[in-house]
């Protein structure tokens, strides 16, 4: 997670409209200086207007060193960040922006495949645009929406230079409509796979790729640890099988956030059960695993603690 240490002022170079309810900024350095590097995938933090802290991915091309491009859905039923950037920043304001920093890195292959759902192609348009400007491999692009209305980069991706590579698919707000991504997924070949959109898309598409190696499936969420508590949660206890201690685990509260209030230090980064780096060793109990990470036959002894919690009373883990 950013601190306010880390942070620049970046002045808003460019602020338009990107699609209904997504809007397009452009960031750059007051002064016209280079920009710290960043890869395709990469995300930055931002202090949005109402003074609190989001993530957007980076959608510009990791080559250009003079600006930061993002695209931000306002959601109206959300915790406000998104509404208050689009609708309280300006051209010309500054804005405090963190270093780049990224958990969906692309890995070399010979072939990639993407699935993007809304306005999840931000990561995945910044790995195309490197994609084709290194020619790094070939890759596939399928791209899920609502309507034309909705998605943003349309124009773009349907360029004839994408003919053959790029799919759009948009539903119409129907279910019954839904891309069908099992013959993509069926043979999983030497691609990887990257997917960033809604928690109920990676979700299906998690559930389709349990054949497939989890070292070529990488998912990128933002979504905030507090916004995955279901109704059925119950606290339960979390046991170190090392030291002995025992610690509850409250409604509204992760594994790793109770382990942190003890001054347990357990590797994280994404914190939303898509990067792998908590992956905790689970010895006794019945888990919720809720990442996107595990493949079924590592649940059993296996944990991603930032995000799971527990159907038992008790888990006994490795620590
Ligand atoms: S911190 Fe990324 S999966 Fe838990």
């Amino acid at each position: 997670m950013a601190n306010e240490a880390d942070m620049m002022a970046l002045r808003i170079a460019e602020k338009r409209r990107a699609a209904d309810d997504i809007e397009f900024f452009e960031l750059r350095h007051p002064d016209g200086a280079e920009l710290p590097e960043f890869t395709a995938g990469a995300h930055v933090s931002l202090i949005v207007p109402n003074g609190e802290l989001r993530k957007y991915s980076l959608c510009n091309d990791p080559e250009e060193r003079d600006r930061y491009c993002i695209a931000v859905k306002r959601e109206a039923g959300g915790r406000g960040g998104s509404v208050s950037l689009i609708d309280n920043a300006k051209i010309s304001d500054e804005i405090m922006v963190s270093a780049p920093r990224n958990d969906f890195a692309l890995a070399t292959a010979p072939q990639y495949l993407f699935i993007a759902g809304g306005i999840g192609i931000t990561p995945i348009l910044s790995m195309i645009r490197q994609i084709r400007s290194s020619g790094l491999g070939r890759f596939k692009l399928f791209y899920l929406s609502r309507s034309a209305a909705t998605t943003a980069f349309l124009d773009e991706l349907k360029a004839p230079e994408f003919r053959g590579m790029v799919t759009i698919h948009h539903d119409e707000g129907d279910p019954n409509n839904s891309l069908d991504l099992w013959p993509v997924l069926e043979k999983p070949g030497a691609a990887h796979l990257y997917c960033c959109g809604p928690r109920g898309l990676m979700q299906a598409v998690r559930d389709m790729t349990g054949h497939w190696s989890s070292a070529r499936i990488h998912f990128e969420d933002f979504t905030p640890p507090g916004a995955m508590t279901k109704p059925e949660d119950k606290p339960f206890t979390v046991k170190l099988a090392r030291s002995g201690e025992t610690y509850e685990v409250p409604v509204g509260k992760t594994i790793l956030e109770v382990l942190r209030d003890h001054g347990h230090a357990v590797p994280s980064s994404c914190e939303s059960g898509t990067c792998g780096s908590c992956r905790t060793k689970l010895l006794e109990g019945e888990p919720d695993h809720r990442d996107l990470v595990l493949a079924d036959y590592e649940k059993t002894e296996n944990i991603m603690v930032c995000v799971s919690r527990a159907i038992s009373d008790e888990l006994v883990l490795d620590l």
